[in-house]
């Protein structure tokens, strides 16, 4: 950045600092006067929400680690010795397991923002591919950091989870061994999770800068999906938007204690509670919530598939499970070029609208799916059919249904520009 475009700041110490590094002046562009579109609902908040608990898990876990000891003769032990004996021990770890709960909260709810507002879209498509990146490692981070308690699920999670990398033709057994440090999850496994999970929020928080590095160089969709024209468009960012994400951060904040200090085993499983134990499998072995509709879509397929009349396997039950729970992730890699309908946002778009809230309710009941067991039925059928179906829903609305709507849907009028619908919305 050359010397010119350097603000002058009054304070002698800042401005000293400047002109030498000129960190405030990039504060000043970045976050005071960016212009930022005026239209932004509460929605817009999420993306500070996530970055205020992405700080938060790293703070407290940081902390965790100045009391936990990764050894399988001893990390129960010293989680539950934080719990009772380490000042505010408890607190630090009901935030962090809670918090990691609440940020995928705010993430799900900021991945379905930008889907419904198109946000993805030319000129955004490497943001939200940060974005997906940031959430691939974010679910890498928390199923390794299950595993630290060392408690039955982490155990079997651990194995189940772990397992299915052997599906992968030719290397699969020898990337578990790689993972495992071993022929079974034990100490190194639990070790190098632990390093790993010390590791990976730093990766994350990396690529959360290139994020809002990109998103800085586009600037913001809005609700509208119009691109701001003139000054009239948009705010400068600080104060409407630094008061506004504050407020949204403090609501937040409010619910996230009401469950860490009510409720705060509220989301977790009892069995977790055992110590781990490798002569007994629990009788139902479920992750987290927020893994639920991808553990749904990995269960979903139970038939080999092959050569017709032939014992001829392609694809095992297995692999395919492992193709369709990652597969489901890589449609969010390539969205912006299956949704390339000229409009973004769906309020423009009646029918992508309705088609989308069905996706949500697709991947909920998926969630519902994940939660029970494998051989659990609904009105009779078993539940494994349901699941089959709700995942095949999943994948055509992303190669069926999106590029079918990028054709052949007509969208509403747009407004001439953010300031007259906001000025027509005020004088309604
Ligand atoms: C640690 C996790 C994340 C953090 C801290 C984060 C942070 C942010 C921030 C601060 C913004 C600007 C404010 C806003 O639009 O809400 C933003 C925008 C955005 N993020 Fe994220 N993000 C995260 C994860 C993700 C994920 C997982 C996706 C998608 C898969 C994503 C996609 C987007 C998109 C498309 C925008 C632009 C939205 C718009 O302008 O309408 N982000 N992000």
């Amino acid at each position: 950045m050359g010397s010119s475009e350097r603000t002058v700041f009054e304070n002698p110490v800042v401005e000293w600092i400047d002109s030498r590094l000129p960190v405030f002046t990039m504060m000043q562009k970045e976050y005071g006067v960016f212009p930022t579109p005026k239209n932004f609902n509460y929605l817009w908040n999420f993306g500070a929400i996530a970055m205020f608990m992405l700080v938060t898990m790293i703070v407290t876990g940081i902390v965790l680690a100045m009391h936990y000891t990764a050894d399988v003769t001893q990390s129960f032990d010293a989680v539950e010795r934080i719990m009772r004996d380490v000042n505010g021990g408890w607190l630090l770890r009901y935030m962090h397991s809670n918090g990691g709960s609440f940020f995928f909260i705010a993430v799900y709810i900021h991945i379905f923002r930008g889907m419904y507002y198109g946000s993805y879209k030319q000129p955004r498509e490497l943001l939200w591919i940060l974005g997906v990146v940031i959430f691939i490692l974010m679910m890498a981070t928390a199923f390794i950091g299950y595993v630290l308690p060392w408690g039955q699920m982490s155990l079997w999670g651990a194995t189940v989870i772990t397992n299915l990398f052997s599906a992968i033709p030719l290397v699969g057994d020898s990337i578990v061994t790689l993972l495992w440090g071993g022929f079974s999850v034990d100490n190194p496994t639990l070790t190098r999770f632990f390093a790993l999970h010390y590791l990976l929020p730093f990766v994350i928080f990396a690529v959360v800068f290139l994020h809002i590095w990109a998103l800085h160089v586009t600037g913001s969709n809005n609700p509208l999906g119009l691109e701001p024209k003139t000054e009239k468009d948009t705010l400068p960012f600080h104060p409407y938007y630094t008061m506004k994400d504050s407020f949204g951060v403090v609501v937040f904040l409010l619910l996230y204690a009401y469950v860490v200090f009510f409720a705060p085993n509220m989301l977790g499983h009892p069995d977790n509670y055992i110590p781990a134990n490798s002569l007994v499998t629990p009788a139902h072995i479920v992750p987290e919530w927020y893994f639920l509709p991808f553990y749904a879509m990995l269960r979903a397929i139970t038939f080999d598939i092959g050569i017709p009349f032939t014992d001829i396997v392609i694809i095992s039950a297995k692999l395919g499970g492992v193709i369709t729970m990652f597969g489901s992730l890589l449609l969010w890699l390539v969205l912006p070029w299956l949704d390339t309908h000229p409009l973004r946002s769906a309020r423009f778009r009646p029918l992508y609208k309705k088609l989308l809230i069905l996706l949500v309710l697709d991947f909920i009941f998926l969630g519902y799916v994940g939660s029970q067991a494998a051989d659990a039925t609904l009105l009779g059928i078993p539940l494994s059919v349901f699941g089959l179906i709700a995942t095949g829903l999943y994948f055509a609305y992303f190669i069926v249904i999106l590029p079918w709507l990028s054709k052949n849907e007509k969208g509403r009028e747009l407004p001439a520009s953010i300031h007259e619908a906001v000025l027509a919305k005020n004088k309604k």
